[in-house]
Order: C-alpha cells, then sequence, then structure tokens
C-alpha cells in the first residue's frame, strides 16, 4: 500500500508510531500471532478425547468412569457442568450428556457417574463394555446449571432425584474442599436406600463440615427403613430447611420431578428467580404431553427427506435427531435436551412437535429453525441437511 494511502488511514500515525517503538525495544507482537485462538481451544475444546483411567463401582446399578485427558490439559469447568459423550454403538454413533460430577478444583480427571436405564442404548455400553484404557470422545465441559455468588446469595438448597445427584456432588466436593463461603441443605430423593449414590460419602462430608447438611428421602421404604420417606413435597422441603426466606432452590432430576417439585416451591412462595434447574434429557413418553396432537399415534412412522434427496423414515415418538443417528447421518449435539441449539435444522416442510422443555429462540422459530433433538416428526418432514 502507498504511503499516502496509508496516511490517510484514521489511526495510521499512531499505530506506525507504536509499532516503531516495539521495534526499538525488540517488542515483536506478530509473535503473538495465534496464541489466542491456541488458548480459546484450550478453554473450549470441540473435542477431547479422554481415557478411561478407573472404574468406580458406586450402587448395584451405577458407577463412576475416571477420565483422564489422552494428552495434553483438561479444560476448566463450572461445578455442575456436564459433558457430552460419543460412543459408536451397532453401528449407531450417538451421544449423550454426563454431569461431572468430581469438583473443579482437581483438575487431573472429570469424574462421570452413569447410572443404568433398564435397556439403555448407551448408559448400559458404558456399564457392561467399556474398560479401563478405552478412550473415549467427547465435547468440552457445557451447560449453564452452576452457582454464581452475584445471584444465587449463600443460603442454598439443592433437591435431587436419582442420578440427578451428580452436578451437586461436584458442587458440594467444591465447596467442602475449598471450605467456600456458602451454606449447602441437600435432599436427595431415592426409590430405595440401595439407590442412593455417594450416601457414604455425603453422610461423612455432613459430619465434617457445619455448613453441609444432607437428607435422604426414600419414595419407596420397606417396613424395616427408618428415615425420611415419600416424596419431596413442600412440608418435607419446610420441614428440614426450616424457612424458604433467603434461599435459592437448585433442581436436578427427571422430568417427573420437576412437574411435582417446583409448584411445590412456588406453594411456599419461593419466587422463580431462587429456583434454578438442570435440563436433564426429554420426557420418556412426549406423547403424554397434553399438548401432543392426539390424531397422531406415537407408533406412527413418518418419512424424512434430506436436502440431498436422501429419504429415511423416523418414528413419532423418538426426535428426529435419534432417527437421523439410526439412519448413520450425523449432526452435532450437547445437550440433547432442547437447551443449546447445536442440533438446529431447517424444517422445509411439514411438522414437528417441541418436548415442552425445548428452548427454541423466537428468531430460531420465526426462520423455521427446529431443535432436532427435542424435535418429533408428526407428519413427513423434508429438512435441510
Ligand atoms: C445435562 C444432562 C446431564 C446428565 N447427567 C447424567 C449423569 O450424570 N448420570 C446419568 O446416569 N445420566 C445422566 N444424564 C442422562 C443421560 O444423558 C442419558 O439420557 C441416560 O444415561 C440414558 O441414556 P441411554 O442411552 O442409556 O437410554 P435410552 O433410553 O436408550 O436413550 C435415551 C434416548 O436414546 C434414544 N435411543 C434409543 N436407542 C437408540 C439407538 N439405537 N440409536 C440412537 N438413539 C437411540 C432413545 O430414543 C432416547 O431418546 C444426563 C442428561 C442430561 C441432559
Ligand atoms: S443438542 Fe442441544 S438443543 Fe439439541
Amino acid at each position: 500500500m502507498k504511503t499516502e494511502v496509508r496516511k490517510s488511514i484514521e489511526g495510521y500515525s499512531q499505530i506506525a508510531h507504536e509499532l516503531e517503538i516495539c521495534r526499538k525495544y525488540g517488542i515483536d507482537y506478530t509473535a503473538q500471532k495465534g496464541r489466542w485462538k491456541a488458548a480459546v481451544e484450550r478453554l473450549h475444546p470441540k473435542r477431547l478425547q479422554l481415557r478411561v483411567a478407573k472404574i468406580i463401582p458406586e450402587t448395584p446399578t451405577a458407577s463412576t468412569l475416571r477420565l483422564v485427558p489422552v494428552s495434553g490439559y483438561l479444560p476448566p469447568f463450572q461445578a455442575g457442568q456436564y459433558i457430552n459423550l460419543f460412543a459408536e454403538i451397532n453401528g449407531v454413533r450417538t451421544g449423550r450428556p454426563y454431569s461431572i460430577s468430581s469438583p473443579p478444583n482437581q483438575i487431573a480427571y472429570y469424574d462421570i457417574t452413569v447410572r443404568r436405564v433398564p435397556d439403555g442404548f448407551v448408559s448400559s455400553y458404558l456399564l457392561d463394555q467399556v474398560k479401563v484404557g478405552d478412550i473415549l470422545e467427547s465435547t468440552g465441559p457445557a451447560g449453564q446449571f452452576y452457582y454464581n455468588p452475584l445471584i444465587h446469595g449463600k443460603d442454598l438448597v439443592f433437591l435431587a432425584g436419582g442420578s440427578g445427584i451428580t452436578p451437586f456432588m461436584s458442587m458440594i466436593r467444591e465447596a467442602t474442599d475449598r471450605m467456600l463461603d456458602r451454606k449447602i441443605h441437600l435432599i436427595y430423593g431415592c426409590r430405595t436406600p440401595q439407590d442412593a449414590i455417594f450416601h457414604n460419602e455425603l453422610l461423612s462430608l455432613a459430619a465434617d463440615y457445619s455448613n453441609f447438611s444432607y437428607d435422604l428421602v426414600i419414595s419407596e421404604p420397606d417396613s424395616s427403613y427408618e428415615g425420611l420417606t415419600g416424596f419431596i413435597d413442600g412440608n418435607l422441603i419446610l420441614s428440614r430447611i426450616g424457612s424458604v426466606e433467603g434461599k435459592t432452590f437448585f433442581i436436578c432430576g427427571p422430568q417427573e420431578m420437576y412437574d411435582f417439585t417446583i409448584p411445590e416451591l412456588k406453594k411456599l412462595g419461593v419466587p422463580d428467580r431462587r429456583i434454578r434447574r438442570e435440563v436433564f434429557g426429554l420426557p420418556k413418553q412426549v406423547y403424554n404431553d397434553p399438548a401432543w396432537p392426539q390424531e397422531v399415534s406415537p407408533q406412527a412412522v413418518f418419512k424424512v427427506k434430506l436436502s440431498s434427496g436422501r429419504e429415511i423414515s423416523a418414528r413419532a415418538d423418538e426426535p428426529l435427531l435419534v432417527s437421523l443417528e439410526r439412519a448413520g447421518i450425523t449432526v452435532e449435539n450437547c445437550c440433547r435436551s432442547g437447551e443449546c441449539s447445536l442440533c438446529r435444522v431447517k424444517l422445509l416442510k411439514g411438522q414437528v412437535f417441541h418436548a415442552r422443555t425445548a428452548k427454541l429462540r423466537q428468531s430460531d422459530h420465526q426462520a423455521g429453525y427446529i431443535h432436532s433433538c427435542a424435535a418429533y416428526p408428526i407428519s413427513d418432514v423434508e429438512i435441510l441437511l
């Protein structure tokens, strides 16, 4: 570029002057080229290669997989976040999100704790087939379910159900390991005492730390059980925490738990801004949603036409993402709960039913995008893919 032209660019002479100073004192910023990109990739990698270092049995139906990086370091995360673990099983490449149950203050490994889902596709694979030394691929840590000291105050109540204990375990371990200035009361609902993951560790943390207390609530006790029983309703919550005043509630568990406990908290006068909930997958039987179109049978099978011209079949009761994966078509995905938008595809024709937990942006809705992980076909459809 000619010197006269350069000089006409606003700010050019100041930059030229700074460059002159840099050269004079031996500072060469061009040497920094690419460093910011490397730093961003280290903090937010698209994929991680993880080696299974240890398998820790927790309950008859749950085990912890301790995952270490194949090379380099693990990115930092916030207690409460998850990774989406990918696997190829019987020729189908799919992914499932698992919350990190280890605390973020130790960075040598991520623990994920997997509970068996009867006939579960990926949970059975992880629990029955994966061995120490195997390498798994995942996304980097993701998710919005974590404590924010600016908003959530210092008095926290965690309501966990089943495997929904995992993000809380990371938060509790971090708060106790680091003696953080916050009070935590965990109320953990399980079907039977044998289902309670981390029970002994939680008991011992509650005994050792005055700012952590723990209640286990069993919904299907046998006659000899002497602890708390029933569901986590308003009365039980109040009887354990005294008052809801100034407390922030975090909930993680199956969909039915949200449907039950959120109205209970509201009855106690807890405002919406004091209730935080994790996405923990999609409803098992989406067609039981009152908004499901009654004329569409859950067993119906529809045609899905892709922009390449290829046609596949999709069941009404399965998310479109699952039908695509079954047909060997991969779509980027992370939360598989309708929240992160990564699995977005454009719907060109036809209709889908979005699970009510899906969070579709207004602009996506207007532009015809759907979240394939949470969208169920209710007619033949055509998508841009
Ligand atoms: C943010 C988040 C964190 C989570 N954290 C944990 C955790 O810490 N611990 C834990 O145990 N669980 C956790 N889960 C649940 C976990 O992601 C899985 O949903 C659970 O392990 C069940 O998966 P599954 O494949 O075994 O069950 P399935 O019921 O087999 O799978 C669920 C989905 O997979 C589909 N599917 C079934 N068969 C196939 C197939 N052949 N090909 C492709 N798809 C198929 C089903 O239609 C269904 O939509 C978390 C979920 C979320 C959203
Ligand atoms: S994978 Fe997150 S919205 Fe679908």
